[in-house]
């Protein structure tokens, strides 16, 4: 907890103009101005658990209303609505039905190849009874858990709403990740069943899904997985293992179309879905059916001001909470018609983004800054995909998540993709928050680049320093929120012990919610600024990686590796970098033979953990600076990772000579 914040991107720009929200949208907004912005902190104020109970009510139906509404008894466990039932696939489709919604268009599909279906909330609602048969038709049952490995498509919304439809709860895994990493989730979650695709499409490219399926079974310990679905995406075939795999099209074929939901209690958890914490394996964020969707729907409306006109496209996989919140369920909950893209930003040429947006007319854009860096990256060297190609005046609010947005990508998005017209939400917030948490209203925040602003109203978010005594604005520390929300997470899957330890420290007195980002809070607005994470937490172009966890892989190679650390350094595109230094247990390799381990220890990551794990950079060592009672000096690394001087004290250091052989890259 005491370490500076370490993933700050270096600006060159520094950028003092304000951007005052349009008067049209101030005007028409949800929440409409400051003053809109101060009424509903106030009321939070004034009665918290009243302001959430009326919003419960108003935003979600309910089986059985719920008659109490926070439970703070066992603090940290928080409870919310906890005596209401509802079910979250009824309030992202079946509510709709009888209402103009019900024929509206729920999803735009853009293939990778660039092929479009579209689906009405009626069809969406007929595909998701189906498929929330066949799972019952193979035994899974309410209170069970399922895994997702599925490309971007309808099909994988599909099979979350359909867990969510009988109460089986879901857990998604990224396609990027390796087979090991699904066995390892599947087996901690306990997972009954499998849905995944044959194959994915991306970047015109065919690549395997359920072959890894089957190697993360091949590698045990899944024993409770008696289903594999297969989508098949492709007309590439795939090995099937009799009694075990079905193709999803078979199934359906005799599934009826009428599906009861099973309505569970507001705490059932929708879904578990792993990220990576400092230290350890990944861990299970759990979140609770009713708390979760009722944010996921509230922030829908509050920070994209969703209208029934607009056409929503956030890019986010569905393997990522972005892709849970404002993908699988916050869209569909507050019936917007929304894009779902399956392919890759560069493909077939890196203007793809600006072209989907000018063909589908989309009104709201929400991406990650990595991708926008590497856009404004590939435009400057190929005019042809710069956006002033497309027509994209039908955007009228733009929006950035998952990693701090620099000055210079701000103001390029601002100008080229928002024509200096969209608001930015830049929106701060994490898995366990389940949905937004800062960020700015388009017609209500006068937006500093670079800033996520204000907390939303209801969100107690705040700066203390290590002892929990609030900070004054201008000094920088923790990021905490003080009280509980609907949408935070519940547990971590199987260990309350890290729940606690992790998310509610001692030290802050055990009912606060500690973020893991350090913050800043502007003098002039008590804006906020995330100064980047407090902990062994990367963030690799958006993605969330633990360093203990790619140190873990590397060592798993024990024929080579005697040692590693594992660091971030700041990267113009991607935010950090991941640099990997590393003692073998041989000599020292130098020159081609370094390269050529290098390479065969970034590919055992890819195959530990996942291509977006590898080190960007290996570096090999002797030994690792350690302190003389044996600790790895990760300033020092940090430090020599970026080239940067060596300023400290390093008279303890056990063996100084080591820095010259780890200072270089290869
Ligand atoms: C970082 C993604 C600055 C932060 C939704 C956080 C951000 C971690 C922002 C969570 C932002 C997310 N500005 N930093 N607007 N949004 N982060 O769980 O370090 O994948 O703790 O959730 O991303 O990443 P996660």
């Amino acid at each position: 907890m005491s370490e500076t914040p370490h993933n700050n991107i270096e600006s060159t720009l520094v950028e003092n103009r304000l951007f005052e929200p349009s008067s049209n949208m101030v005007a028409s907004a949800a929440i409409s101005g400051m003053g809109g912005y101060n009424a509903l902190c106030q009321e939070a104020a004034d009665d918290f658990e009243g302001f959430w109970a009326k919003r419960a009510k108003q935003h979600l139906h309910w089986s059985k209303p719920f008659t109490k509404v926070l439970d703070e008894s066992n603090a940290p466990f928080y409870t919310w609505f906890d005596d209401g039932e509802l079910n979250a696939s009824v309030n992202c489709l079946d509510r709709h039905m009888g209402t103009p919604t019900e024929h509206k268009t729920a999803i735009i599909f853009e293939a990778d190849d660039g092929q479009v279906t579209k689906v009405s909330y009626r069809d969406l609602l007929t595909r998701v009874a189906k498929f929330a048969n066949v799972l019952k038709a193979q035994g899974v049952q309410s209170g069970e858990r399922v895994m997702i490995y599925m490309p971007m498509t309808i099909e994988g919304v599909v099979a979350m709403q359909a867990c969510a439809r009988i109460g089986a709860t879901h857990s998604v895994v990224f396609g990027g990740f390796s087979a090991k990493a699904l066995q390892e989730r599947a087996i901690d979650i306990g997972a009954v069943a499998i849905v995944t695709a044959n194959y994915q499409m991306r970047g015109g490219k065919e690549l395997p899904l359920k072959a890894i399926v089957d190697e993360a079974m091949a590698l045990g310990g899944c024993d409770a997985i008696h289903t594999v679905i297969v989508y098949q995406r492709t007309q590439t075939a795939v090995n099937m293992v009799a009694g075990r795999d079905y193709f999803m099209h078979d199934l359906e074929a005799v599934a009826s179309e009428q599906c009861e939901p099973e309505m569970v209690n507001a705490e059932h958890p929708l879904f578990v879905l792993y990220t990576s914490g400092s230290t350890g394996k990944p861990k299970g964020v759990q979140h609770a059916t009713a708390g979760y969707l009722l944010w996921a729907k509230m922030t829908m409306e509050w920070t994209f001001d969703l209208k029934d006109s607009d056409v929503f496209w956030c890019t986010a996989d569905i393997g990522w909470i972005t892709g849970h919140t404002y993908v699988a369920y916050g869209p569909l909950a507050a019936g917007a018609t929304q894009i779902v893209f399956e392919g890759v930003p560069t493909f077939p040429n890196a203007g793809r983004f600006w072209q989907v947006i000018e063909r589908h007319k989309a009104t709201i854009f929400y991406t990650a800054p990595t991708a926008i860096r590497s856009l404004i990256k590939a435009s400057t060297s190929d005019e042809s995909v710069h956006p002033k190609n497309s027509d994209l005046t039908s955007l009228r609010i733009i929006g950035s998540v998952g990693e701090p947005i620099n000055p210079e990508a701000w103001m390029w998005y601002h100008r080229h993709v928002g024509g200096e017209r969209c608001p930015i939400v830049d929106t701060f917030w994490q898995t366990e928050t389940g949905g937004h948490m800062i960020t700015p209203l388009p017609g209500a925040t006068t937006l500093v680049p670079g800033s996520c602003t204000l907390p939303l109203p209801g969100i107690m978010a705040s700066i203390v320093d290590e002892a929990g005594h609030d900070l004054p604005h201008g000094a920088g520390g923790l990021l905490v929120v003080k009280r509980p929300w609907p949408s935070m997470i519940r547990n971590i899957w199987g260990d309350s012990a890290r729940f606690k330890k992790s998310y509610f420290p001692d030290e802050l007195g055990g009912t606060t919610y500690l973020a893991g980002d350090g913050a800043v809070r502007s003098e002039e607005r008590g804006y906020f600024r995330i100064t980047g994470r407090i902990d062994d937490v990367l963030n690799v172009s958006g993605h969330r990686m633990g360093t203990m966890e790619i140190e873990s892989a590397l060592v798993a190679h024990t024929d080579l590796v005697a040692e590693a650390a594992v660091v971030g350094r700041p990267d113009d595109l991607t935010g950090e970098a991941i640099v990997a230094f590393v003692v073998l247990k041989g000599a020292r390799p130098e020159g081609e033979e370094a390269q050529r381990i290098a390479k065969i220890l970034r590919d055992w990551v890819g195959k530990e953990i996942g291509p977006i794990a590898k080190p960007k950079e290996v570096r090999f060592g002797d030994n690792l600076p350690k302190t003389r009672s044996g600790k790895i000096m990760r300033r020092l690394l940090r430090n020599l990772a970026n080239g940067e001087a060596i300023t400290q004290d390093i008279s303890t250091l056990e063996n100084p000579a080591i820095l010259d052989q780890l200072l270089k890259p290869l």
